[in-house]
């Protein structure tokens, strides 16, 4: 079986969406009608196998994130959960810190989505991608391409065209590096907890060694189990045989801003001629 999760991050982060965001947390924002959110649990929900989803996030539980959740498992007949970290513990950090409730009931693979992307999300293509390329325990980075300039504002990643392994993966580099960039969406198995597992002891060895003296820590922050996917395991990843890249020729953009949501929603609109016709206004009489 297969399970999700979404990283839905706090209320210090989506400060681009202000004064939007006062009125709504960010991943419940609507994007073409739905919250933000819905798009990722639509999709998670549609993969065969999918037993359940977690959102992992800083976010004080409140009455709307209550609601939304309790709204989507009737709708999507699939369990859903919010996981609350005690602070940001970085996109790595989370999911180390649940991983004891996402290995539960023993899924072979699992997803992992940020909130803030607007995606026709491939899921099922990305799983048959996993079993095609690598080890069967390969990890699986979406990616797609971006222009020269844009690609610094991303995971930029090198892959070996023949085997499509990652052969470097820098973030958000200051020189152009490669112009196929992390989509934020990947599937991992339970073995990436031994990757991350690492590199949370050797952060705890750290501040044995070098306890905290005001000076900024090499990651930027004063917790072992702070730790990102990004810089902290994949980088060390690339180039071991273990993670892959699958590239999608299908629409994918970051929802940073209110500007950035209206762009996304057009994304989905255009879907939703295919996928939710229903949704779409027609011409009737006291229609749209
Ligand atoms: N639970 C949790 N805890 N979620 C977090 C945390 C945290 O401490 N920090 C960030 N997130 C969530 C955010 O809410 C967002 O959905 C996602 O993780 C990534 O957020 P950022 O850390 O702001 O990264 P970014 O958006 O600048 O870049 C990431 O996404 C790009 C694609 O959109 C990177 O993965 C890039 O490599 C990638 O290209």
């Amino acid at each position: 079986m297969l399970k999700a999760v979404i990283l839905i991050g706090g209320p210090q982060k989506g400060t681009r969406f202000r004064p939007l965001s006062f009125e709504v947390p960010k991943p419940l924002f609507p994007v073409a009608g739905v919250a933000m959110l819905q798009h990722h649990i639509e999709a998670c929900a549609k993969v065969p196998n999918m037993k359940e989803i977690l959102l992992i996030g800083f976010y004080q539980p409140n009455e709307e994130l209550n609601r939304f959740l309790f709204n989507a498992q009737q709708e999507f007949k699939i369990s859903i959960r919010y996981l609350q970290e005690y602070a940001a513990l970085g996109t790595g950090g989370g999911i180390y810190h649940f991983r004891d409730q996402i290995v539960s009931g023993s899924p072979e693979a699992f997803y992992v989505l940020n909130a803030d992307v607007c995606s026709a999300f491939p899921l099922a293509e990305m799983l048959s991608f996993q079993k095609e390329h690598g080890e069967p325990n390969s990890f699986v980075i979406l990616g797609t391409t971006a222009n020269r300039k844009q690609s610094m504002n991303y995971g930029c990643i090198v892959e070996n065209e023949t085997t499509k392994e990652v052969l470097h993966y820098v973030e958000k580099p200051s020189t152009f590096v490669s112009d196929i960039i992390n989509c934020g969406i990947y599937l991992f198995t339970p073995e990436i907890f031994q990757h991350i597992g690492a590199v949370f002891q050797k952060n705890q060895q750290d501040m044995l060694l070098y306890p905290y003296d005001g000076e900024e820590p090499t990651n930027g922050w004063h917790r072992a189990e702070a730790i990102r996917l990004e810089q902290d395991i994949f980088t060390a990843l690339a180039g071991q045989g273990k993670l892959y890249v699958y590239k999608t020729l299908s629409f994918w953009s970051q929802i940073k801003s209110a500007g950035s949501a209206i762009y996304a929603s057009r994304l989905y609109l255009n879907q939703y001629h295919t996928t939710h016709p229903e949704r779409l206004a027609t011409i009737k009489e006291g229609g749209a």
